[in-house]
């Protein structure tokens, strides 16, 4: 049987394109943990950012990948802050084979300032803040995955396909 598939990395990595067709590949059912929180609160994310503040929203997506630990046959693509809490490192890697889908800077800071969706980086110096939070982030993306795929200059299907294989092969490793 195919493992759940869990995908981190920085904001504009490619993590719900990718998910997507990892979810076509191994007909497993795709979910995103910030589509899954609008749902639950029934609001955008920059709108709990703006109403509630970042903690809340923690909070929130802490208990969202808490109710999937028992769930079988997904593709899950996290929010890019989804590593920042312990607890969720220890959710995200009993959910599944841990995929850190990273690329270089340039691309995920284009990727991610593409639209005015992600209220970390709606400030006067969205660079310095990206820099910021790549840098201290990395380490933790590292520390949580069972490996690394850089997507660099590779299509999301081509991304797709070899993530699954890596998987597949941690999935025998781990046991
Ligand atoms: C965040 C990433 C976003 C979203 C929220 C916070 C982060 O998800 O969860 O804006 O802290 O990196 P994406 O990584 O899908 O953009």
């Amino acid at each position: 049987m195919l493992p759940n598939i869990v995908l981190i990395g920085f904001m504009g990595c490619g993590k719900s394109s990718v998910g997507r067709r990892l979810a076509t590949l191994t007909g497993h059912k795709f979910l995103d943990t910030d589509a899954l929180i609008v749902q639950s609160e029934n609001c955008s994310i920059s709108e709990i950012f703006s109403a509630a503040g970042e903690e809340v929203f923690r909070d929130i997506e802490q208990r969202v990948l808490g109710e999937l630990v028992d769930r079988t046959e997904i593709v899950l693509a996290t929010g890019g802050g989804a590593i920042l809490r312990e607890v969720n490192r220890h959710t995200l890697r009993s959910i599944g084979i841990v995929a850190w889908l990273d690329a270089d800077p340039q691309s995920l800071f284009e990727r991610a300032t593409r639209n005015t969706r992600r209220p970390l980086l709606q400030t006067a110096d969205p660079q310095k803040i990206f820099n910021d939070l790549l840098e201290s982030r990395r380490a933790i993306y590292k520390e949580t995955a069972d490996f690394r795929f850089d997507s660099t200059n590779l299509s999301h299907d081509q991304v797709a396909k070899q993530i699954l294989d890596q998987a597949v092969k941690c999935l025998n490793e781990r046991g």
